[in-house]
């Protein structure tokens, strides 16, 4: 028999306050990208855009020749250009698309961006998807994304067949569809808007941007947004270090949340890379630039004969660190 006081000891130890904190996962650094390290960690992609956007994406020596791209040990900038008129039988505008070389399945990443592309027929994001492919097997994260004036982001999920999320999650977001798989709804995904003010574009910009945590595990994925001036931020999410972080611990309610009580998550998801672009017009900023308030005209030649109008069409970052689960 255990003496009483053993058995008091026993019942404090797994009390429900101790019984989270040994249960929870700690994260650790596993990368971390800043300044000039982007450049050697990611690659300029230069195909067509898939998505059909006024663009010519360049490559790196291009990008940073002409300064579309720009780092120092500081930060890294990525832009359209905002000085040439477009010839009507040119690929599109000069702007960027990157993608990280290493690919993470289970993971914490930490965006601290200072600034976003923003305006008419913008269409801006920064998401995940499958290394392995093709899309959209191994399925894709949309993490901040939107388009021509939009001043709430969208998050979203796109897969294969079988992945749908419940209407009711545990998140401040609106779910605006819950059908994650891409062959349907015309590839809408299964999207939730953020409710945070100055969560994207203008709004967002306007305040030095923020913080933009994404926790990907196999009980869900969920972003946090903190704007810069916000009154609770993390103190490891604002110091952009630390050698250990809980993810989810002391950060409220997530601004939007995926679950995977209705989508298998291993035959969905597998490991991702990060990837930043920026296409104008396109298949969603072209389709929805007539009633955005940015004509008279349509998209393309708004793209074509505005230069002056992609000034503030670029990414700052001040880091983006990748933290994944310790063994
Ligand atoms: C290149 O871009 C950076 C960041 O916007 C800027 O500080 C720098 O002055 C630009 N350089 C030139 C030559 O325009
Ligand atoms: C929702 O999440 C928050 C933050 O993690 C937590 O405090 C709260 O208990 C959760 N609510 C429900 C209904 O699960
Ligand atoms: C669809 O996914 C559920 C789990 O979310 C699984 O039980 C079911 O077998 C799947 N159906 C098909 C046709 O794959």
């Amino acid at each position: 028999m255990l003496s009483p006081n053993i058995f008091s000891i026993l019942v404090v130890l797994l009390s429900a306050k101790y019984i989270p904190a040994t249960l929870s996962q700690m994260y650790t650094q596993n990368a971390q990208f800043k300044g000039k390290g982007f450049l050697e960690s990611f690659n300029w992609e230069t195909y067509d855009d898939p998505t059909h956007g006024r663009v010519n994406f360049v490559n790196q020596g291009t990008a940073l020749n002409t300064n579309l791209s720009y780092a120092d040990n500081d930060v890294f900038i990525m832009r359209a250009d905002y000085h040439q008129i477009v010839p009507s039988n040119a690929r599109g505008r000069d702007s960027i698309r990157i993608t990280s070389h290493d690919a993470w399945g289970d993971s914490l990443l930490i965006l601290d961006l200072a600034h976003m592309p923003e305006g008419c027929a913008t269409w801006p994001a920064y998401w995940t998807v499958s290394k392995n492919g093709p899309w959209p097997q191994g399925g894709e994260v949309d993490i901040l994304e939107g388009v021509n004036l939009n001043s709430n982001n969208l998050a979203s999920l796109h897969t294969t067949s079988n992945c749908t999320m419940p209407q009711t999650r545990n998140h401040t977001g609106q779910v605006i569809s819950t059908n994650c798989d891409a062959a349907v709804n015309y590839n809408q995904g299964c999207g939730v808007v953020s409710t945070a003010p100055n969560s994207y574009g203008s709004g967002f910009n306007n305040n030095g941007g923020g913080w933009i945590a994404t926790w990907r595990s196999s009980n869900a994925i969920s972003h946090w947004f903190w704007s810069r001036n916000a009154p609770n931020v993390p103190d490891e999410i604002r110091q952009g270090y630390c050698d250990g972080i809980t993810p989810g611990e002391d950060w409220g309610t997530p601004d939007a949340t995926f679950v995977w009580s209705q989508c298998d998550y291993s035959s969905h998801y597998d490991p991702h890379q990060i990837i930043f672009d920026l296409t104008l017009c396109g298949d969603w900023a072209g389709n929805a630039f007539p009633t955005a308030g940015c004509g008279p005209g349509n998209c393309q030649d708004f793209v074509d004969n505005n230069p002056d109008a992609f000034q503030n069409a670029f990414w700052e970052i001040n880091s983006l660190s990748v933290y994944t689960p310790q063994l």
